[in-house]
């Protein structure tokens, strides 16, 4: 039996940039999947939550959109190593995660990228981590038909524990930035799933890409605040790249309050410009800041899931319990809140 580890990951600021080749600010969270494996002629992988087991050919043959549920992300894998030449080596497989499904905290990430590696050392076949991201990245593509960009998999392979990640998506380069010891990351859960979230997602990159066209860029990347000031979509983008590079800048020195600010304007900006929050959202990181917290936002592609908010380490359990009061009083949802920590990425199993 091999153990592969692979995190899920929170980001801390910077959405819907990725795919405008932009900044993003995430870390690898301690909640993780885990893929237990031993050589087999097929791919059979048992989820040890959820209902169901996986038999697929180990050739990457099989149609990753006619597999059911999870099994899906297996096939879109075992479909995009084939494609980059993994040899068709099967396994008997166990798949188990602490990372909460449909929340925004990249379970099909992980999954993903802990199978690959399960996968890749069953074959005796290896890829260079970044190839390994964009090829789970690739995976997640087939297997949803969403085309995500390359923050989810490629935070959960680059981890670093402490650290968030500056990541340059145009460059694909991982920048590690220190978390300072005095800040505590809370992630709460609304306690409503993620909802039209496949379309709305292909949608509002399509926006994207069509506002970089008609300015004749490859990219939002390239835009600067005054050719987007009449366009809410392509504002939102712009104007976030810049709070991720002031976010890290911030971060570096340990200006909490400055950090705090700039998530709370990036919740403003995914609600009112890229319009992908929900009242829920909204209230929830509106109660973290009245709590006391320095700045909260929506995390991950919005449409319900989670908030990240950071708080003095020392007043984070309050600050978490009471937005949690005040918000199931508010709504009559039930939140789930973690202080979680940054971890290292993807790997085999201690
Ligand atoms: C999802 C996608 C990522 C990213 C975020 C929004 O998590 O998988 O690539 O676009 O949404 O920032």
């Amino acid at each position: 039996m091999r153990e592969f580890r692979a995190p899920g990951r929170v980001n801390l600021i910077g959405d819907h940039t990725d795919y405008n080749d932009g900044f993003v600010l995430p870390l690898a969270l301690d909640l993780e999947c885990v893929v237990r494996a031993k050589p087999a002629g097929r791919v059979r992988v048992r989820s040890l939550e959820i209902a169901g087991e996986i038999d697929l050919p180990a050739d990457g043959s099989a149609e990753p959109r006619e597999v059911d549920g999870w099994g899906r992300y297996a096939a879109g894998v075992l479909r995009v190593l084939a494609e980059r030449g993994r040899p068709a080596a099967g396994i008997d497989a166990t798949v188990s995660s602490t990372v909460p499904a449909g929340s925004g905290l990249s379970s099909s990430a992980a999954l993903e990228v802990a199978l690959a590696l399960a996968l890749c050392d069953a074959a005796g076949f290896e890829l260079p981590p970044l190839e390994l991201a964009l090829a789970c990245q690739e995976a997640e593509q087939v297997a949803t038909g969403v085309p995500c960009g390359i923050m989810d998999q490629l935070a959960s392979i680059a981890g670093h524990a402490g650290h968030a990640l500056l990541i340059d998506c145009r460059e694909l380069t991982v920048d590690p930035i220190p978390l300072p010891p005095e800040l505590a990351l809370i992630v709460v859960h609304s306690g409503m799933p993620r909802e039209l979230a496949f379309s709305a997602y292909a949608e509002r990159r399509a926006d994207c890409e069509a506002a970089a066209a008609r300015l004749g860029l490859a990219a939002l990347r390239d835009a600067t605040p005054e050719q987007v000031s009449d366009d809410p979509r392509a504002r939102h983008v712009v104007s976030e790249n810049a709070r991720v590079l002031e976010a890290a800048r911030a971060l570096r020195v340990g200006a909490l309050e400055r950090l705090g600010r700039l998530l709370s304007q990036s919740h403003a900006s995914l609600r009112n410009d890229f319009e992908v929050s929900t009242p829920e959202l909204d209230l929830l990181a509106g109660t973290l800041e009245a709590a006391g917290a320095y700045g909260a936002r929506l995390t991950g592609a919005g449409f319900g899931g989670c908030v990240v908010a950071i708080a003095p380490q020392d007043e984070a359990e309050h600050v978490a319990a009471k937005a949690a009061t005040n918000y199931r009083r508010m709504t009559d949802l039930e939140p789930t809140w973690h202080r979680v920590r940054a971890v290292d990425g993807a790997g085999p199993r201690a």
